[in-house]
C-alpha cells in the first residue's frame, strides 16, 4: 500500500499534557496521544510525522518544511496560538496543504477569548471537546476527505 504523509502539530504547553489542567485536557500525555495517532495512522495508510513546539516562529518554519516532505495533510492543535496567530494562519495558507484544527477541550464552552480561531475558516474541519480522541477523529476526517479530493 502506498503511504501518504501527514503532519501532526502540537502548539505551546501541550508538552505538559498529563499533568496540565486535567479537568480541561484529560490525563493522557502527549507521547500517549502521539502513540495512539501512530497506531491509527498504520490502519489508514498514513506515515505520521508528529511535532510540538512552544514557539510561534518554530511552528511556522515546521509548516513551511512540510512542502519539501510531500506532506499531504496537517492535523494541528495550535493551542493558545489558535486565538491570536496570524503568522500560523498565513503559513498554512502559504503552503496550501489541507488541514484540520483540533482541540482537546470544547473551546466554545470556555472563556470568550477562546471562541475565536484565526484558522477555523480555512480548515477542512474542526474537532473540539473529545480530549485525545479529538486528534484521532481529526486524522480520520482528514484522511477521508483527502481520499475524496486527491492531492494535486
Ligand atoms: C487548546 C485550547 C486552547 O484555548 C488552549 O490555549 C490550549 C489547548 C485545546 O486543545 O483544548 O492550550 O487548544
Amino acid at each position: 500500500m502506498k503511504l501518504i504523509d501527514v503532519l501532526v502539530i502540537h502548539g505551546p504547553n501541550l508538552n505538559m499534557l498529563g499533568c496540565r489542567e486535567p479537568t480541561h485536557y484529560g490525563c493522557d500525555t502527549l507521547d500517549a496521544i502521539n502513540q495512539s495517532l501512530k497506531d491509527l495512522a498504520l490502519t489508514l495508510g498514513v506515515r505520521l510525522h508528529a511535532f510540538q513546539s512552544n514557539h510561534e516562529g518554530v511552528l511556522v518554519e515546521r509548516i513551511h518544511q512540510a512542502v519539501d516532505e510531500r506532506i499531504v495533510g496537517i492535523v494541528i492543535n495550535p493551542a493558545a496560538y489558535t486565538h491570536s496567530s496570524i503568522a500560523i494562519r498565513d503559513a498554512l495558507l502559504a503552503v496550501a496543504i489541507p488541514f484540520v484544527e483540533v482541540h482537546l477541550s470544547n473551546v466554545h464552552k470556555r472563556e470568550p477569548f477562546r471562541h475565536r480561531s484565526m484558522l477555523a475558516d480555512k480548515a477542512m474541519g474542526v474537532v473540539a471537546g473529545f480530549g485525545g480522541q479529538s486528534y484521532l477523529l481529526g486524522l480520520q476526517g482528514l484522511v477521508a476527505s483527502l481520499v475524496r479530493v486527491p492531492p494535486k
